[in-house]
């Protein structure tokens, strides 16, 4: 069986200490990019998870990277933007902790719309 291709957006505590430590464990989980707009950090991390494809733009990792779902672990008020491209990109999304407020208090039909739409998953 192929194995499931994973890209994670945002490479700072959540991600160095639980995410990529644990996807990494997964046989059947490679993680086959990652992206983070500080370019140090973005390699540090990479190197140190044997990770090849490196973007300092999100939309780029979309654009070019061929995962199956992304987690996206950058900080809260990015989360909206960052999770609806995704859906777009026709990525099933791990979003690290809940969406920013906006979303869930004045957009509450957001998520559900937004991934019935392209058809894929969206967990929290
Ligand atoms: N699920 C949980 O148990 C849990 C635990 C801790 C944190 N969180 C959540 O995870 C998220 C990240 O928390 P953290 O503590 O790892 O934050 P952090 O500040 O340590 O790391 C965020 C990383 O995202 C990068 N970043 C910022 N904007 C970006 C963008 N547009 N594109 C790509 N990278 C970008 C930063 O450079 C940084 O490396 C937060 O929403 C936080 O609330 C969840």
């Amino acid at each position: 069986m192929d194995k499931i291709k994973v890209a994670v957006i945002g490479l700072g505590g959540i991600s160095t200490t639980c995410s990529l430590p644990n996807l990494i464990k997964i046989n059947n989980v490679t993680v086959t990019a990652v992206a983070d707009i500080n370019k140090n950090r973005l390699n540090t991390i990479a190197d140190k998870f044997n990770i090849p494809e490196r973007y300092t733009r999100y939309e780029d990792l979309l654009e070019k990277n061929d995962s199956d779902a992304i987690i996206v672990a950058t900080p809260t008020a990015t989360h909206k933007e960052i999770t609806i491209a995704i859906l777009q990109a026709k990525k099933d999304v791990l979003v690290e902790k809940a969406s920013c407020e906006e979303l869930m208090t004045k957009q509450t039909n957001c998520r559900s719309s937004k991934a019935r739409t392209s058809g894929k998953l969206w967990l929290e």
